[in-house]
């Protein structure tokens, strides 16, 4: 891939537009509110909080990285989005119950403004959801046409510069890429005769690439990550990125396993479960929608650990992951990790992890770091698949010929390597020969 020559700089309005006014969506607006004021600080946040190493250990350069990167600044964000429910962001933001009162009370006037657009919602693709708040149309072209409208309509009643969006609607049903999903062609055929393989979010991210919008998915469910949506993106030269915010389990996942690994110590079984109790929890109750989730969590240990190398330490790997809905809870989700691993001359021993996290607190930092690395890829006339962004998912997208790499730590050096690649710094490989005379 050629380097960027020269990044745009971030002028005027960013529109941040965010399919699913949920949990999720709304504590990311809200704290992005809240820190704009000052009132909070938005941890989790690389983009706003990391420090990047820049040339040699003794040259002492570590910036942040927003102050080495020209990334859109947070007050100069928009936000938008769909809903099919009319809720404002401050009533949905109540209903999901993350923030405590006083964080809410401080944005309520702001929050206040942001009015969901009408959803294009197919009900077969999340059971267990149902809202008034829908488009009409007389088959799935003409929704994305509606949907091409409103982003057009919403950056020029905020008279906006440039659009990303982030998927944070409802996880929808297991599909696999068929037929339609092949190329451009297939796809706006199956949009025309309402080919059930395209499912909501695919005609959100088909809209979006149309528009020339960014698109991330932060869902388990298939909506960019095929070749007709990867097709259109270097058509229209847009970065897209997936799948799935990588939050509490699979981010610990992602930082144990490759530590055994690396120690060569062998695990013959891994067991998660979860008890959570938002929404979200309740549409992964329908085993149609938890299947999207658990052929995205169980792949990560698979590529992680790579049994087909090593058989005589993870061969014989039993890995099971349970998500229980348990409404008292809430958003605070509560994971547990039990490993069996075992170690020199194979004698046995566990490891166990207690997770008590909070869904939305963890994913809402994330939201905000792709919308604005999104926004900065397209400045720099990346397109297409954002592998580098892999940080970021539990489901990693990339290009066909590749695996995805999983390793926490892999991840962000190729996200950190990409910023200094972007901006013509010297890519750190920690060889570190150069010290030693
Ligand atoms: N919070 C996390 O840690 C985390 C981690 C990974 C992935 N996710 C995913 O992020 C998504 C959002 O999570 P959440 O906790 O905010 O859920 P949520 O249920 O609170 O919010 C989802 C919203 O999407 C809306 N929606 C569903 N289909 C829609 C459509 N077609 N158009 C417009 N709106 C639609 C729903 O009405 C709901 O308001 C889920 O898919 C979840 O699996 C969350």
């Amino acid at each position: 891939m050629k380097q960027p020559k020269s990044i745009d700089k971030a002028t005027g309005t960013l529109a941040v537009l965010l399919p699913g006014l949920g949990a999720v969506a709304t504590t990311t607006i809200a704290g992005v509110f809240l820190a704009r004021r000052g009132i909070a600080t938005p941890v989790g946040s690389l983009t706003q909080l990391a420090t990047i190493r820049l040339g040699k250990r003794t040259e002492g350069r570590s910036p942040r990285i927003k102050d080495f990167l020209p990334l859109a600044g947070l007050d100069q964000i928009a936000f938008g989005g769909w809903d099919v429910f009319p809720d404002d962001a401050a009533a949905a933001a109540a209903h999901a119950g993350v923030l405590d009162a006083p964080h809410l009370e401080a944005v309520n006037a702001e929050l206040q403004r942001i009015h969901p657009m009408k959803a294009v919602f197919y009900p077969d693709y999340v059971r267990r959801l149902h809202g008034p708040h829908v488009k009409t149309g007389a088959d799935k072209a003409e929704m994305v046409e509606q949907l091409r409208a409103d982003i057009r309509g919403f950056i020029r009643e905020n008279k906006a510069a440039r659009a990303v969006a982030v998927w944070c609607g409802s996880t929808e049903i297991f599909l696999s890429p068929g037929s339609v999903h092949q190329d451009v062609a297939a796809f706006e055929q199956g949009l025309q005769r309402s080919d059930p393989g395209i499912s909501n979010s695919q005609m959100y991210a088909w809209a979006c690439i149309k528009e020339g919008v960014p698109f991330a998915n932060g869902a388990p469910n298939l909506t960019v990550d095929f070749p007709a949506a990867e097709e259109l993106a270097r058509i229209h030269h847009v970065p897209i990125a997936g799948k799935d915010f990588k939050t509490g389990q699979t981010l610990m996942k992602t930082v144990i396993a490759p530590a055994l690994r690396s120690r060569m110590l062998g695990i013959s079984g891994w067991f998660s479960t979860n008890i959570l109790g938002n929404r979200d929890g309740e549409i992964l109750d329908d085993p149609a929608s938890f299947r999207s989730k658990e052929v995205s969590k169980l792949g990560a240990l698979e590529r992680l650990l790579a049994p087909h190398l090593h058989p005589e330490l993870y061969g014989k790997l039993y890995h099971k992951v349970r998500i229980e809905y348990y409404p008292p809870r809430g958003d605070a989700k509560e994971g547990w990790d039990n490993i069996d691993l075992f170690g020199w001359l194979g004698y046995p021993m566990q490891i166990k992890i207690n997770f008590l996290c909070r869904d939305s607190i963890l994913a809402a930092p994330i939201v905000l770091d792709l919308a604005l690395l999104l926004d900065l890829a397209a400045r720099a006339g990346l397109e297409g698949t954002q592998e580098w962004l892999s940080f970021y998912f539990k489901s990693p997208m990339t290009a066909p010929s590749v695996y995805p790499e999983h390793d926490l730590f892999i991840q962000s050096m190729k996200l950190k390597n990409t910023m200094r690649w972007m901006m013509g710094e010297e890519v750190i490989s920690h060889l570190g020969r150069e010290y030693h005379g």
